[in-house]
Parts: C-alpha cells; structure tokens; sequence
C-alpha cells in the first residue's frame, strides 16, 4: 500500500510548503499530493481560495498579484510555493500528484510541466494530475494521454468507479467515509488503481489495508510508512 503525503507532511508542518514538502521526502514517502490554484499566469500551491486560514494574507487569492502571494507567510516563516519549485524539489525522488483546484489554463499547466521534464529530474511517470473537476480532466486526456489521471470524487458514485474509467484514469481517489469493498472491486475490475484520502488514524489505516486499496494519503506520512512497515511483517511471519 503506497503512502502519499498529503499536502506534504501536513499534520508536523504548514501545509503545502516546501517545508512539509521536504519532511515528507525525509519520511521517504511514495508520492506527495498537493493542490494548486492559477494566479497572474503562475501556479500557486495552496489549497484553499481564501488565504487566511494558511497564511498571513486575507481575501481570495485571485484577487493578488505575483509579489504580494510571494510575501505572505505561509508557517513557520514559508512563503507560498510556485509549483515549479516543487517541481524541482521533489524531482527524480516520488510521485508528484497536483490536485488541480483553481485551474483555468490547462495548455498553461502543459508548459509549466513541460518545462519542468526537460530541465529537471521530473520524469513524465511521476506526475499524477488529479481533480474534483472531471470536465478539466476530461480535457487533459484528450489532449495528453502520457500525463496519468486521477479522478477525484468525495462520494460512492451510483456506477462506482466507472465515471474514473470513462476519464481514462489511472487512479481513482474517493473520500474514506464512502468507501466500501464493492466500490474497490469494481475499479479493480475496471484496472484503476484506488487511494484513500485522508487516512491518518491507525485503525483506518488497518481497514483500508484490509479492503486492499492501492494507497493513502496522510498527513502523517512517517507513522503511516512505519505502521504499513509492521503491518507486512506481521502478515509475513504469521
Ligand atoms: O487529493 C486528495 C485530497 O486532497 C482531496 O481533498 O480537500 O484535501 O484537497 P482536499
Ligand atoms: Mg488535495
């Protein structure tokens, strides 16, 4: 079972900063997921609209330039993140997964990728783009096939997972308080992959190692690593 960061290492450090990011590639995490939202041409990783829960800022993020969003705090002194500095941090090293939320220009999101593969260690594989708006990732396979999707839902679907496989997806990514066994049959049956989010207590962690997901998303990703650790070798020397 893989574990994603979520948000980084969220639950020791201010979400979604390069801070929480490096922890998580300390925890030696399989991937890391953060969220993003398109202001003045950049991508900014943050993951709500509103800045004041987050950072020292107040108002809608849209309604700020480059340089105010860059002198806000973010925790501990961080700054808010632009996704090519993420990019280059967690290159070559895990799973990048970018939770498109405020995402109006998805050729903009190409070239910021693009641009990343070609002058760091990013490879094509290690980019996972996932979203709520399934119109938005709708687009993106049509237009990119190499780039692997994961379609986000926050319910049990009436057809399961088929809505993931009609979006061609690698992944399918469900809320754990509407997940269920059928649920995870069904988008194995259809070859997706499923992650959980947000699986931070250990007895859910028990529960979705036991429905035989593919992965979770923590905030906690070094007690989540460490318990998934003990959990295969309790299961090995049974
Ligand atoms: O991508 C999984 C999870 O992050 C989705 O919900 O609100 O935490 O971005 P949220
Ligand atoms: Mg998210």
């Amino acid at each position: 079972m893989l574990i994603f960061a979520h948000r980084g290492a969220s639950g020791a450090e201010p979400e979604n900063t390069l801070r929480a990011i490096k922890a998580a590639l300390d925890a030696d995490v399989d991937g890391i997921e953060i969220d993003i939202h398109e202001v003045d041409n950049k991508f900014f990783v943050i993951h709500d609209r509103w800045l004041q829960r987050t950072t020292s800022g107040n108002g809608q993020i849209y309604h700020y330039k480059y340089d105010h969003l860059r002198s806000l705090d973010a925790g501990m002194g961080e700054t808010i993140p632009t996704l090519d500095e993420v990019l280059t941090l967690v290159a070559g090293k895990c799973t990048i997964n970018i939770e498109l939320k405020g995402v109006n220009s998805i050729s903009l999101l190409f070239s910021y990728l693009d641009h990343a593969i070609k002058t760091t260690a990013l490879a094509v594989e290690d980019i996972l783009l996932s979203s709520f708006n399934h119109r938005l990732l709708y687009k993106i396979c049509q237009q990119r096939t190499e780039f692997a999707i994961g379609a986000l839902t926050a319910c049990c679907p009436l057809e399961y997972a088929k809505f993931a496989e009609q979006l061609n997806a690698y992944s399918v990514h469900i809320d754990i308080d509407f997940i269920n066994q059928d649920f995870v049959d069904d988008a194995h049956k259809r070859d997706l992959k499923v992650f959980v989010y947000t699986v931070d207590e250990l007895d859910d962690i028990n529960a979705m190692k036991a429905l035989g997901v593919d992965g979770i998303f923590s905030n906690f990703p070094t007690i989540a690593k460490s318990h998934v650790a003990h959990l295969i070798f309790k299961s090995n020397n049974q």
